[in-house]
């Protein structure tokens, strides 16, 4: 499996009221290509199932979610499922930034920080289907000026997924006709390669990742909004995904500082920040996660700048996996057992 993203900033047209396509009886729409079968719900234009072949050729369901489609806008934790979280994603330190030396305010609403724009943030929204094929669907959202409080002007998005082959595209286009606002966008896919299937383990730990080009990552607070330093991961440190492919996401758990690396009082293990990516070559995967158990490999190629890793630390085993995962003995989300793998521009860039 490869999955590509792409973010784009155009000039603004007006919008072509098409037929609305129709969900299946599932709920779902589907698309699908020869080894892919991908499905979506508009609510946060989510992605619900991702199907990819196993190593024994079967179908494995390699993304979070619930099979009750109504719990998604019910669900109190809210882990912003496979969504497109806007118009600004993750945090905005203590809730303020400058324009064009006016200064705004915007919702705390994670500690001290804004984080996916506030209360009103599109993944809470029920975006509008605008076209669809057997293998592409496009969803789009409106955004009045400051529907989310702090955010000027309207905005207006699309976000096309499409598979072909062995490859899922995510493409998203936005623009702010009016006024300069704040725009920052991605795709928070969370993945298990194993769908839980794994009777040795549910953590994410024994998955690999490999970051070619990350050596560099944010230095983020206690929590976790980037301090302004931009640290270098000495080799076989805690941060180091670059210097050696085939290591494994808990390669650091021996390390004094693994169980408190991602800030929430030393309460939160692993992983919840930025890695730059640098010099890349166009198209060059830049990051590859992969299980031995499944055989399942994906490969991240962007045109982002850098990347958020989230080993779901703050799971706390009492959401319930799809039917199309787990084992008798696991049919929930525990702590540390998914990676939210997450393009994106410099988080908190606004105020840096
Ligand atoms: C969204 O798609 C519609 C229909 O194709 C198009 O008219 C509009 O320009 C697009 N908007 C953006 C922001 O790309
Ligand atoms: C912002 O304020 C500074 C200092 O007063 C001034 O030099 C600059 O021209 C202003 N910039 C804009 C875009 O208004
Ligand atoms: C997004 O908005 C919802 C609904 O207003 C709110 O409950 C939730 O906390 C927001 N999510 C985040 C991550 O801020
Ligand atoms: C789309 O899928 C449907 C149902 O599988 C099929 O009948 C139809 O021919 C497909 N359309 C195209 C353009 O491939
Ligand atoms: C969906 O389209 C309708 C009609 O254009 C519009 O009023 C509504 O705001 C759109 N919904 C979203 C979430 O953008
Ligand atoms: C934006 O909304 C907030 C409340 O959500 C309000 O305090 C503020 O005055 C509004 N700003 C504008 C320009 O309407
Ligand atoms: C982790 O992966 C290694 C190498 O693929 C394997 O030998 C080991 O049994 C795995 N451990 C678990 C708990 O799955
Ligand atoms: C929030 O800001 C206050 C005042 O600066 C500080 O004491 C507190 O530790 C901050 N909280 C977090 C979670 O960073």
């Amino acid at each position: 499996m490869r999955f590509s993203s792409f973010i784009q900033l155009l000039a603004a047209t007006s919008y072509a009221r098409a037929q609305v396509p129709k969900p299946g009886v599932d709920g779902k729409y589907t698309i699908s290509s020869s080894s892919i079968k991908a499905q979506f719900i508009p609510y946060g234009a989510t992605l619900t199932n991702l199907f990819v072949k196993g190593k024994d050729g079967e179908d494995v369901d390699v993304v979070l979610g619930y099979d009750d489609l109504a719990f998604y806008s019910k669900d109190p934790g809210h882990p912003v499922y496979n969504s497109v979280p806007g118009r600004y994603v993750n945090r905005i330190g203590h809730g303020t930034y400058k324009l064009d030396n006016k200064t705004y305010s915007t919702e705390l609403n994670d500690g001290n920080n804004t984080l996916h724009s506030g209360t009103n943030n599109w993944s809470y929204r029920t975006w509008n289907v605008t076209a669809a094929t057997n293998d592409s669907i496009t969803f789009s959202v409106r955004d009045e000026s400051n529907s989310s409080k702090g955010m000027p002007g309207l905005v207006l998005a699309n976000v096309t997924y499409s598979v072909d082959g062995d490859k899922w595209n995510v493409k998203m286009d936005a623009v702010s006709p009016g006024v300069k606002s704040p725009l920052m966008l991605t795709h928070h896919t969370y993945f298990n390669l194993d769908a839980y299937k794994n009777p040795d383990t549910v953590k994410i730990w024994n998955h690999t990742l490999h970051m070619p080009y990350s050596k560099r990552y944010l230095v983020a607070d206690d929590g976790a909004l980037p301090t302004g330093e931009i640290a270098t991961a000495a080799p076989d440190s805690i941060n180091d995904f670059a210097s050696a492919p085939g290591a494994f996401l808990g390669h650091a758990q021996g390390l004094p500082g693994f169980s408190s690396n991602c800030g929430g009082g030393g309460a939160c293990e692993g992983y919840n920040g930025y890695f730059l990516i640098d010099d890349a070559p166009a198209d060059a995967a830049v990051v590859t996660l992969a299980s031995a158990f499944s055989g399942i490999k994906a490969e991240l190629r962007t045109d982002q700048p850098g990347v958020v890793i989230y080993t779901c630390n703050w799971f706390d085993g009492t959401g319930d996996l799809k039917s199309t995962q787990g084992t008798s003995e696991n049919k929930k989300v525990v702590r540390s057992s998914c990676i939210a793998i997450e393009a994106q521009d410099y988080v908190d860039g606004i105020n840096q």
